[in-house]
């Protein structure tokens, strides 16, 4: 969703905005701007549309501020309230000129605000909701900027990260959080505040990240925290482990390709050292969970959103079939607001790429609310998440970048059957099967490798499909959570109507739309029930439908008959979905490539959903 980025600091601040911004553009936006601060005066460049148009106009700007400063704002902006336009756009200023802000989040009572200062003459020019913030913050303003910002934010109700600055007080930023992430980044005379650490690790890897009523200021020359009360609070400089390579897509087409094929070495990075093939088990201390721990669980409830779920149920099957514990997936935000019987011995597992996604979180605080033991499993690290849940499990993907989540599944799938070992051995899986999984898991790299190999015949496939409107994945048992996955990265990035749906569900209501332009996409590997959905597949063909049949290696003769194959490693169940899902991502990728659309940064979508 929106990205912040601001810079104090000795460089030109325009070109570090908005570069900034551009590393940002991921996270999904659709109007963006930067404010700089220059000899006592802010100017400010915005346009709806992308970075790129707002290089263009920067650079063709008569601004002598967006030229000369050494400090400023930027923002990218995902509209919610008012129009992606150049007024609704950040950086807003305040009436005056002399304030100016970007912010992230929502402020409920906006309305209320732009009444009250209404009262006082004080009229917003935009629709959004973060205009009233400023507004009220230069109102709140005698003589210094933190004590305005924190006399504001006393008044406001919702969700904010911001950045403030003022033409009074030259050579300082105010920045503060709740609900939505800031990470401040210390260089050698320079400080960049950021959303995100992509716009940040360039700079510099020393971090020090914002907690909720958290407030800092910030100067080239460093940091002073507080609360909202002006009381000093102290936060740690942590060090962000990702380069900047990391975070730019080379010679790929894009990102989500790039980070496709970077799964290999994803996984290796997930589970190296964290397998112990003597003992047969796994190696997971981020969990903290002693042996008496894991005795007492009486259940598992995995909540998360959109991919990361998908990655959820994977681990739900395997909780109960190795470990014997119950163990359910939930979406976050039904968790959240179903008031769920939660207990103390209950393991909550939150599963979220980016750890700051909202309903994730709101599920986590319900959680440890209700007494459960809370484990994070995030990518990025120092996450809302990964801090709050205070135990769990880093993915160690790297920066994933595209808005359509690959790496991060595989990794969370490679994650979660890992927990589910580690909690079937301290239960009752023997260990020369603890041993066994231990070798599959560790061949995970091989056999995605293995997929990778055929992406220029699934590219082949992917040709005759484009055209389509509508498309149905089907699989049963570990296959299921990769059909919805499957179906997921489809209608994300080539906006083909796609459902996934268990192959027993088919003819309960959804055989009724096919027909010979309606593609199945029939996961048909070498595992329980496969006869099943054959049988399922071959219905699917007797009304028309043309099938695409994902078989094992050795088995290909499951495929005769129908439209098209594509072969995968043969494995053990709980392993197929990995291998079978990097089929999916380059089906989906190929075919959205082939209808021309914006693969890395689909409509409408953002890479962090950090709103309810
Ligand atoms: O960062 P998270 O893993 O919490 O994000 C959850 C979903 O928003 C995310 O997986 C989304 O569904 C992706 N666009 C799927 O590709």
């Amino acid at each position: 969703m929106c990205g912040i980025v601001g810079y104090v600091g000795k460089r030109n601040a325009s070109e570090i905005l908005v570069d900034g911004l551009r590393r940002m553009e991921y996270r999904g936006y659709d109007s963006a701007g930067v404010a700089c601060l220059y000899n006592g005066h802010i100017g400010v460049v915005k346009n709806a549309g992308k970075i790129k148009a707002l290089r263009e106009k920067v650079d063709a700007s008569q601004l002598v501020e967006i030229h000369q400063a050494t400090m400023g704002i930027g923002h990218t902006r995902w509209a919610t309230h008012g129009a992606p336009n150049e007024v609704n756009a950040h950086p807003h200023l305040d009436a005056s000129g002399h304030f100016a802000m970007v912010h992230n989040g929502i402020i409920e009572n906006y309305k209320e605000i732009k009444a009250g200062l209404s009262r006082h003459g004080i009229e917003c020019v935009s629709e959004t909701d973060s205009e009233a913030l400023i507004q009220l913050i230069a109102y709140c303003y005698t003589d210094n900027l933190e004590r305005a910002v924190s006399e504001a934010l006393k008044k406001v109700k919702g969700t904010y990260g911001i950045v403030v600055m003022t033409d009074r007080e030259p050579g300082k930023l105010v920045t503060a959080r709740c609900g939505s992430p800031i990470v401040i980044g210390l260089g050698a005379d320079e400080t960049v505040i950021a959303s995100d650490a992509a716009a940040i690790i360039p700079h510099t890897r020393d971090a020090m990240y914002l907690e909720d009523y958290d407030m800092a200021v910030v100067t080239g020359d460093g940091v002073q925290m507080f609360d909202l009360q002006h009381s000093p609070v102290n936060r740690e400089i942590t060090e962000m482990d990702w380069d900047a390579g990391s975070a730019e897509k080379g010679t790929h087409a894009h990102f989500m390709l790039k980070e496709m094929f970077e799964q290999p070495d994803a996984i290796r990075n997930a589970i190296r050292g964290r397998l112990d093939f003597d003992m047969g088990t796994s190696i997971l201390s981020g969990l903290d969970l002693s042996p008496r721990d894991v005795a007492q669980i009486g259940r598992v409830l995995v909540v998360g959103c959109g991919t990361s779920m998908n990655a959820g149920m994977v681990g739900e099957y395997a909780i109960e079939e190795m470990a014997g514990i119950p163990a359910e997936v939930e979406q976050a935000a039904e968790f959240r607001y179903r008031n769920p019987i939660v207990t103390p011995h209950d393991l909550v597992v939150a599963i979220s790429q980016s750890g700051e996604t909202a309903d994730t979180l709101a599920a986590v605080r319900e959680a440890k609310h209700k007494g459960a033991v809370v484990a994070g499993l995030c990518n990025v690290v120092g996450s809302t998440i990964a801090r709050e849940t205070g135990r769990g499990v880093y993915l160690h993907a790297g920066p994933e970048i595209g808005v359509a989540s690959t790496k991060a599944f595989t990794c969370q799938v490679a994650v979660m059957l890992m927990m589910a070992l580690k909690l079937a051995r301290g239960r009752r899986m023997p260990r020369h099967q603890g041993e066994e999984l231990c070798q599959w898991i560790a061949r995970l790299p091989e056999l995605v490798e293995k997929v990778l190999l055929q992406n220029d015949a699934i590219k082949g496939i992917s040709k005759k499909y484009a055209d389509k409107e509508n498309a149905f994945f089907i699989g049963r048992g570990y296959l299921y959570p990769v059909a919805l996955e499957g179906a997921l990265k489809l209608k994300e990035i080539s906006y083909i109507h796609a459902e996934g749906y268990h192959a027993a569900e088919l003819k309960h209501g959804p055989i009724a739309l096919l027909q010979e332009n309606t593609p199945i996409i029939a996961l048909l590997n070498n595992i329980p029930g496969k006869e099943k959905t054959l049988g399922n597949a071959e219905e699917c063909k007797a009304r028309k439908a043309p099938v695409i049949a994902v078989v094992s290696e050795g088995d290909e003769a499951t495929a005769e008959g129908f439209d098209d194959m594509i072969v995968v490693p043969d494995c053990p169940p709980c392993i197929a979905p990995i291998p079978t899902v990097v089929a999916l991502q380059l089906l989906a990728y190929h075919i959205a490539a082939a209808r021309g659309c914006e693969i890395d940064q689909p409509r409408n979508l953002a890479k962090s959903v950090t709103v309810e």
